[in-house]
């Protein structure tokens, strides 16, 4: 089951997210950060365990960003991620929203889920202002992926 986000789920986001922030596959989130962005969350659960979460979170006029995508080690590859994808690509549509990126090294999900590889520099600056708290800043490994949305 996809749901948003409510307060109690908060700490299991952290956890998950700052557990593959140690490989350096995610940014790690502070709590404060999370309940302030609380409302671009998507989380799923299965037999009340929280398998996965992913944020929508909204950038620019018309741009919005996939951030803290997730899914559990042990759940991967059972197209969670796909699922948690799709439901913030809808909300990005419902919104009115053109444009979704992400900043990622897993091009291949996305590849699989119709984003394209564009360049870094076609993003609008304002974006930026969070590699500066990446651990492989300036050394960025990540590219850009874009999925056009036609509303
Ligand atoms: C990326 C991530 C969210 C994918 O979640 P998932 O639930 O395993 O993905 P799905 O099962 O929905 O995969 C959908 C398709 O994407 C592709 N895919 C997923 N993970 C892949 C990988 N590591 N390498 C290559 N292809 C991959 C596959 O083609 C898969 O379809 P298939 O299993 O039928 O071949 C998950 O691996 C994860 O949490 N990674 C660590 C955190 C991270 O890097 N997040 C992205 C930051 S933007």
């Amino acid at each position: 089951m996809i749901r948003k986000a409510r307060f109690s789920d908060i700490k299991e986001i952290q956890r998950l997210i700052n557990r593959y922030a140690q490989d350096g596959a995610l940014l790690p989130r502070s709590l404060s950060e999370l309940y302030e962005n609380i409302r671009d969350f998507f989380i799923y659960k299965e037999k009340r365990r929280m398998l996965g979460c992913c944020a929508l979170h909204i950038s620019w006029k018309d741009l919005a960003e996939i951030k803290s995508l997730a899914v559990r080690r042990e759940a991967r590859r059972r197209g969670i991620g796909n699922r948690l994808l799709r439901t913030a690509l809808q909300e990005a549509k419902e919104l009115g929203i053109k444009k979704v990126f992400a900043l990622t090294n897993q091009e291949k999900f996305f590849k699989k889920n119709s984003f394209k590889k564009i360049k870094k520099e076609k993003l609008p600056h304002k974006i930026w202002g969070e590699c500066i708290r990446c651990p492989k800043f300036p050394d960025c490994d990540e590219v850009a992926m874009i999925f056009l949305i036609d509303n």
